[in-house]
Protein backbone atom coordinates (compact mmCIF):
# COMPACT_ATOMS: atom_id res chain seq x y z
CA UNK A 1 0.00 0.00 0.00
CA UNK A 2 1.69 3.65 -0.57
CA UNK A 3 0.03 6.51 1.09
CA UNK A 4 0.66 10.47 0.17
CA UNK A 5 0.96 12.33 3.94
CA UNK A 6 0.26 15.86 4.12
CA UNK A 7 1.51 17.89 7.04
CA UNK A 8 -0.46 21.16 7.37
CA UNK A 9 -0.64 21.95 11.00
CA UNK A 10 1.73 25.04 11.60
CA UNK A 11 4.07 26.71 9.98
CA UNK A 12 5.70 24.05 7.40
CA UNK A 13 4.38 22.42 4.74
CA UNK A 14 5.33 18.82 4.72
CA UNK A 15 3.99 16.36 1.96
CA UNK A 16 5.87 12.72 1.63
CA UNK A 17 5.08 9.39 0.46
CA UNK A 18 4.94 5.62 1.82
CA UNK A 19 5.31 2.48 0.55
CA UNK A 20 4.63 -0.63 2.54
CA UNK A 21 7.46 -2.67 0.39
CA UNK A 22 9.36 0.43 0.01
CA UNK A 23 9.70 2.36 2.58
CA UNK A 24 9.99 6.11 2.65
CA UNK A 25 10.00 7.52 -1.06
CA UNK A 26 10.17 11.02 -0.92
CA UNK A 27 9.44 13.55 1.13
CA UNK A 28 9.47 17.20 0.69
CA UNK A 29 9.31 20.14 3.33
CA UNK A 30 8.72 24.07 2.87
CA UNK A 31 9.30 26.00 6.01
CA UNK A 32 7.00 29.20 6.50
CA UNK A 33 9.49 30.71 8.98
CA UNK A 34 11.03 33.52 6.84
CA UNK A 35 7.15 34.49 6.47
CA UNK A 36 6.69 34.86 10.03
CA UNK A 37 9.84 36.04 11.19
CA UNK A 38 9.09 39.71 10.84
CA UNK A 39 5.99 39.07 13.55
CA UNK A 40 8.16 37.27 16.11
CA UNK A 41 5.38 34.16 15.91
CA UNK A 42 3.17 32.11 13.57
CA UNK A 43 0.34 34.29 11.91
CA UNK A 44 -2.37 31.88 11.76
CA UNK A 45 -3.66 33.81 8.54
CA UNK A 46 -0.52 33.96 6.75
CA UNK A 47 -0.13 30.51 7.61
CA UNK A 48 -2.77 29.12 5.88
CA UNK A 49 -2.78 30.96 3.34
CA UNK A 50 0.87 29.94 2.24
CA UNK A 51 -0.25 26.41 2.89
CA UNK A 52 -3.06 26.83 0.00
CA UNK A 53 0.07 28.08 -2.39
CA UNK A 54 2.63 25.30 -1.74
CA UNK A 55 0.86 22.35 -0.93
CA UNK A 56 -0.18 20.95 -4.39
CA UNK A 57 2.98 22.03 -6.18
CA UNK A 58 4.66 20.56 -3.29
CA UNK A 59 2.55 16.78 -3.92
CA UNK A 60 3.61 17.10 -7.64
CA UNK A 61 7.17 17.14 -6.38
CA UNK A 62 6.80 14.57 -4.00
CA UNK A 63 5.28 12.31 -6.65
CA UNK A 64 8.42 13.29 -9.00
CA UNK A 65 11.02 12.28 -6.65
CA UNK A 66 9.67 9.64 -5.57
CA UNK A 67 9.19 8.57 -9.18
CA UNK A 68 5.88 7.46 -9.10
CA UNK A 69 2.03 8.33 -10.93
CA UNK A 70 -0.93 9.99 -8.71
CA UNK A 71 -2.68 6.77 -9.87
CA UNK A 72 -0.09 4.65 -7.54
CA UNK A 73 -1.43 5.93 -4.35
CA UNK A 74 -3.81 3.69 -2.76
CA UNK A 75 -4.91 6.09 0.46
CA UNK A 76 -4.65 10.02 1.63
CA UNK A 77 -3.46 10.74 4.72
CA UNK A 78 -3.77 14.48 6.36
CA UNK A 79 -2.92 15.79 9.64
CA UNK A 80 -6.06 17.06 11.18
CA UNK A 81 -5.06 18.27 14.65
CA UNK A 82 -3.96 19.51 16.65
CA UNK A 83 -3.37 22.60 15.19
CA UNK A 84 -4.08 25.93 13.98
CA UNK A 85 -7.70 25.38 12.74
CA UNK A 86 -7.45 27.45 9.05
CA UNK A 87 -3.78 25.83 8.49
CA UNK A 88 -5.12 22.05 9.02
CA UNK A 89 -7.88 22.75 6.99
CA UNK A 90 -5.78 23.62 4.18
CA UNK A 91 -4.52 19.89 4.23
CA UNK A 92 -7.99 18.46 5.05
CA UNK A 93 -9.28 19.76 2.39
CA UNK A 94 -6.70 19.37 -0.64
CA UNK A 95 -6.33 15.43 1.13
CA UNK A 96 -9.99 14.70 1.43
CA UNK A 97 -10.76 16.01 -2.40
CA UNK A 98 -7.32 14.26 -3.61
CA UNK A 99 -8.50 11.13 -2.30
CA UNK A 100 -12.25 11.19 -3.59
CA UNK A 101 -11.05 12.40 -6.94
CA UNK A 102 -8.45 9.25 -6.65
CA UNK A 103 -11.17 6.97 -5.76
CA UNK A 104 -8.87 6.33 -2.67
CA UNK A 105 -9.43 6.09 0.87
CA UNK A 106 -8.28 9.01 2.90
CA UNK A 107 -6.81 9.05 6.76
CA UNK A 108 -7.21 12.05 9.74
CA UNK A 109 -4.10 11.79 11.47
CA UNK A 110 -3.38 13.48 15.21
CA UNK A 111 -0.07 14.97 14.57
CA UNK A 112 1.52 14.49 17.91
CA UNK A 113 0.59 10.46 17.19
CA UNK A 114 2.70 11.43 13.63
CA UNK A 115 5.62 12.76 16.06
CA UNK A 116 5.00 9.33 18.32
CA UNK A 117 5.53 7.35 15.36
CA UNK A 118 8.36 8.86 13.54
CA UNK A 119 11.43 7.15 15.56
CA UNK A 120 9.37 3.78 13.70
CA UNK A 121 10.76 5.41 10.44
CA UNK A 122 14.62 4.70 11.26
CA UNK A 123 17.02 1.33 10.82
CA UNK A 124 16.24 0.26 14.77
CA UNK A 125 12.73 0.62 15.30
CA UNK A 126 11.58 0.44 19.14
CA UNK A 127 9.44 -2.04 19.85
CA UNK A 128 6.59 -1.91 21.36
CA UNK A 129 5.73 -1.27 24.85
CA UNK A 130 7.71 1.78 25.35
CA UNK A 131 7.37 5.47 27.12
CA UNK A 132 7.54 8.08 25.05
CA UNK A 133 8.37 11.80 25.64
CA UNK A 134 6.86 14.34 23.39
CA UNK A 135 8.56 17.76 23.55
CA UNK A 136 7.12 20.07 21.17
CA UNK A 137 5.89 23.90 20.31
CA UNK A 138 2.80 22.80 21.55
CA UNK A 139 3.32 19.93 23.80
CA UNK A 140 4.99 18.34 26.50
CA UNK A 141 3.65 14.84 27.24
CA UNK A 142 5.15 11.64 29.08
CA UNK A 143 3.19 8.57 27.59
CA UNK A 144 2.67 5.17 28.00
CA UNK A 145 2.85 3.31 24.78
CA UNK A 146 1.67 -0.30 24.08
CA UNK A 147 0.69 0.07 20.48
CA UNK A 148 -0.72 2.11 18.06
CA UNK A 149 -3.65 4.05 19.62
CA UNK A 150 -3.02 2.33 22.66
CA UNK A 151 -1.86 5.21 24.30
CA UNK A 152 -2.04 6.52 28.36
CA UNK A 153 -1.39 9.95 28.91
CA UNK A 154 0.95 9.80 32.42
CA UNK A 155 2.17 13.43 32.39
CA UNK A 156 2.03 16.78 30.66
CA UNK A 157 2.39 20.30 30.86
CA UNK A 158 0.07 22.34 33.09
CA UNK A 159 1.19 25.84 31.00
CA UNK A 160 4.14 25.81 28.70
CA UNK A 161 4.79 23.43 26.34
CA UNK A 162 9.01 22.77 26.13
CA UNK A 163 9.29 23.93 23.30
CA UNK A 164 7.63 27.28 23.74
CA UNK A 165 9.67 28.08 26.89
CA UNK A 166 12.41 27.89 24.62
CA UNK A 167 10.92 29.97 22.32
CA UNK A 168 9.80 32.69 24.81
CA UNK A 169 12.98 32.40 26.69
CA UNK A 170 14.87 33.11 23.08
CA UNK A 171 12.34 36.11 22.47
CA UNK A 172 13.24 37.97 25.63
CA UNK A 173 17.05 37.30 24.95
CA UNK A 174 16.21 39.25 21.23
CA UNK A 175 16.99 35.92 19.19
CA UNK A 176 15.02 35.81 15.92
CA UNK A 177 12.02 33.65 15.67
CA UNK A 178 11.61 30.08 16.78
CA UNK A 179 14.36 30.85 18.84
CA UNK A 180 14.48 26.96 20.12
CA UNK A 181 17.15 25.74 17.66
CA UNK A 182 18.87 29.82 18.40
CA UNK A 183 19.25 29.31 22.05
CA UNK A 184 20.23 26.17 21.63
CA UNK A 185 23.11 26.81 19.43
CA UNK A 186 24.14 29.69 21.76
CA UNK A 187 23.97 27.30 25.09
CA UNK A 188 27.31 25.57 23.84
CA UNK A 189 29.22 28.69 24.15
CA UNK A 190 27.95 28.90 28.01
CA UNK A 191 28.28 27.92 31.07
CA UNK A 192 25.15 26.16 32.67
CA UNK A 193 25.84 26.06 35.82
CA UNK A 194 26.14 29.99 35.85
CA UNK A 195 22.29 30.53 36.82
CA UNK A 196 20.22 28.64 39.53
CA UNK A 197 17.08 28.51 37.53
CA UNK A 198 14.17 26.25 39.13
CA UNK A 199 13.25 22.68 37.69
CA UNK A 200 9.67 22.72 37.96
CA UNK A 201 7.68 20.59 40.19
CA UNK A 202 10.34 17.59 40.24
CA UNK A 203 10.01 18.53 44.51
CA UNK A 204 6.80 17.02 44.40
CA UNK A 205 5.46 13.36 43.10
CA UNK A 206 4.38 13.34 39.54
CA UNK A 207 4.74 13.60 36.01
CA UNK A 208 3.37 16.56 35.10
CA UNK A 209 5.81 19.86 34.19
CA UNK A 210 5.05 23.54 34.31
CA UNK A 211 7.35 25.87 32.37
CA UNK A 212 6.57 29.12 32.60
CA UNK A 213 7.99 30.00 35.82
CA UNK A 214 11.09 29.08 34.18
CA UNK A 215 10.62 31.76 31.10
CA UNK A 216 9.68 34.20 33.99
CA UNK A 217 13.02 33.51 36.07
CA UNK A 218 15.06 34.48 32.91
CA UNK A 219 13.29 37.44 32.28
CA UNK A 220 14.81 38.41 35.79
CA UNK A 221 18.13 37.22 35.30
CA UNK A 222 18.03 38.92 31.13
CA UNK A 223 16.58 42.14 33.20
CA UNK A 224 19.56 42.06 35.77
CA UNK A 225 22.28 41.02 33.91
CA UNK A 226 21.82 42.52 30.16
CA UNK A 227 22.60 41.33 26.82
CA UNK A 228 26.56 41.30 26.62
CA UNK A 229 27.08 38.00 24.61
CA UNK A 230 28.96 35.79 27.39
CA UNK A 231 25.50 37.06 29.23
CA UNK A 232 23.11 35.54 27.25
CA UNK A 233 25.39 32.39 26.47
CA UNK A 234 25.82 32.07 29.92
CA UNK A 235 21.62 32.35 30.45
CA UNK A 236 21.01 30.06 27.65
CA UNK A 237 23.23 27.18 28.69
CA UNK A 238 21.58 27.66 32.62
CA UNK A 239 18.09 27.88 31.09
CA UNK A 240 18.74 24.68 28.60
CA UNK A 241 20.37 22.63 31.51
CA UNK A 242 17.16 23.61 33.51
CA UNK A 243 14.56 22.61 31.10
CA UNK A 244 17.04 19.07 29.75
CA UNK A 245 17.09 18.61 34.15
CA UNK A 246 13.62 18.90 34.22
CA UNK A 247 12.22 16.19 31.60
CA UNK A 248 15.58 13.77 32.45
CA UNK A 249 14.23 13.67 36.08
CA UNK A 250 10.46 13.12 34.95
CA UNK A 251 11.35 10.28 32.84
CA UNK A 252 13.54 8.69 34.90
CA UNK A 253 10.63 8.76 37.55
CA UNK A 254 8.34 7.61 34.91
CA UNK A 255 10.46 4.41 33.75
CA UNK A 256 10.86 3.35 37.06
CA UNK A 257 6.77 3.49 37.96
CA UNK A 258 6.39 1.92 34.98
CA UNK A 259 8.92 -0.37 34.88
CA UNK A 260 9.64 0.07 31.00
CA UNK A 261 13.06 -0.23 29.07
CA UNK A 262 12.39 1.60 26.02
CA UNK A 263 12.22 4.99 25.94
CA UNK A 264 10.83 7.26 22.52
CA UNK A 265 11.58 11.20 22.42
CA UNK A 266 10.13 12.71 19.37
CA UNK A 267 8.83 16.40 18.76
CA UNK A 268 11.36 19.45 17.76
CA UNK A 269 12.56 19.31 20.89
CA UNK A 270 14.11 16.07 20.33
CA UNK A 271 16.21 17.72 18.21
CA UNK A 272 18.26 19.14 20.90
CA UNK A 273 21.86 18.04 21.33
CA UNK A 274 22.11 18.77 25.17
CA UNK A 275 18.83 16.94 25.65
CA UNK A 276 19.62 13.72 23.41
CA UNK A 277 22.82 13.52 25.31
CA UNK A 278 21.27 13.71 28.57
CA UNK A 279 18.59 10.80 28.29
CA UNK A 280 21.32 8.79 26.41
CA UNK A 281 23.02 8.90 29.77
CA UNK A 282 20.09 8.22 31.66
CA UNK A 283 18.80 5.32 29.83
CA UNK A 284 22.45 3.82 29.77
CA UNK A 285 22.67 4.18 33.48
CA UNK A 286 19.28 2.20 33.78
CA UNK A 287 20.11 -0.59 31.00
CA UNK A 288 17.56 0.58 28.59
CA UNK A 289 17.20 2.05 25.29
CA UNK A 290 16.63 5.23 23.75
CA UNK A 291 14.94 5.79 20.03
CA UNK A 292 15.04 9.21 18.37
CA UNK A 293 13.67 10.18 15.06
CA UNK A 294 16.38 11.59 12.78
CA UNK A 295 17.12 14.94 13.49
CA UNK A 296 15.11 16.38 10.11
CA UNK A 297 11.87 14.17 11.62
CA UNK A 298 12.15 15.66 15.10
CA UNK A 299 10.36 18.95 13.56
CA UNK A 300 7.31 18.74 11.68
CA UNK A 301 7.22 16.84 8.52
CA UNK A 302 5.53 14.95 6.08
CA UNK A 303 6.91 11.75 6.74
CA UNK A 304 5.65 10.90 9.98
CA UNK A 305 2.21 12.38 8.28
CA UNK A 306 2.36 8.99 5.67
CA UNK A 307 3.87 6.68 7.94
CA UNK A 308 1.31 7.21 10.85
CA UNK A 309 -1.47 7.68 7.92
CA UNK A 310 -0.35 4.00 5.91
CA UNK A 311 -0.49 2.45 9.61
CA UNK A 312 -4.21 3.30 10.20
CA UNK A 313 -5.11 2.91 6.22
CA UNK A 314 -4.08 -0.54 5.68
CA UNK A 315 -5.63 -1.81 9.56
CA UNK A 316 -9.11 -0.39 7.32
CA UNK A 317 -9.20 2.84 8.63
CA UNK A 318 -10.65 5.59 6.51
CA UNK A 319 -12.53 8.77 6.94
CA UNK A 320 -16.20 9.79 5.53
CA UNK A 321 -16.53 12.86 3.19
CA UNK A 322 -17.20 15.18 5.57
CA UNK A 323 -13.73 16.81 5.70
CA UNK A 324 -12.99 18.14 9.41
CA UNK A 325 -10.52 19.18 11.63
CA UNK A 326 -9.65 18.72 15.77
CA UNK A 327 -7.42 21.58 16.18
CA UNK A 328 -7.77 20.54 19.79
CA UNK A 329 -7.86 16.76 20.35
CA UNK A 330 -6.04 14.56 23.09
CA UNK A 331 -3.68 11.99 22.19
CA UNK A 332 -6.00 8.70 23.80
CA UNK A 333 -9.22 9.62 22.24
CA UNK A 334 -7.28 7.46 18.99
CA UNK A 335 -9.01 3.93 18.51
CA UNK A 336 -6.64 1.18 18.89
CA UNK A 337 -5.66 -0.40 15.49
O1 LIG B 1 7.37 19.54 16.60
P1 LIG B 1 7.58 20.93 16.15
O2 LIG B 1 8.26 21.15 14.84
O3 LIG B 1 6.21 21.71 16.07
C1 LIG B 1 5.17 21.48 16.92
O4 LIG B 1 4.45 20.45 16.76
O5 LIG B 1 5.02 22.32 17.84
O6 LIG B 1 8.37 21.66 17.33
C2 LIG B 1 8.81 22.97 17.21
C3 LIG B 1 9.46 23.38 18.50
C4 LIG B 1 9.77 24.87 18.55
O7 LIG B 1 9.35 25.36 19.81
C5 LIG B 1 11.28 24.91 18.41
O8 LIG B 1 11.88 26.00 19.02
C6 LIG B 1 11.68 23.63 19.11
O9 LIG B 1 10.71 22.69 18.68
N1 LIG B 1 13.04 23.19 18.73
C7 LIG B 1 14.08 23.14 19.58
C8 LIG B 1 15.19 22.69 18.85
N2 LIG B 1 14.79 22.47 17.56
C9 LIG B 1 13.46 22.78 17.51
N3 LIG B 1 14.16 23.44 20.89
C10 LIG B 1 15.35 23.29 21.50
N4 LIG B 1 16.47 22.87 20.85
C11 LIG B 1 16.43 22.56 19.54
N5 LIG B 1 17.54 22.14 18.92
ZN1 LIG C 1 4.87 19.11 15.60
Amino acid sequence: MRVLGIETSCDETGIAIYDSEQGLMSHVLYSQIPLHADYGGVVPELASRDHIRKTLPLIQQALKEANCGAQSIDGVAYTAGPGLAGALLVGAAIGRSLALAWDKPALAVHHMEGHLLAPMLEETPPEFPFLALLVSGGHTQIVRVDGIGQYQLLGESIDDAAGEAFDKTAKLMGLAYPGGPLLAKLATQGDAKKYAFPRPMTDRPGLDFSFSGLKTAAANVIAAEGTSEQVQANIAASFQQAVVDTLVIKCKRALVETRLKRLVVAGGVSANTSLREQLAALMASMKGQVFYPRKDFCTDNGAMIAYAGWQRLKAGQAQDLTIGVTPRWPMDQLPPL
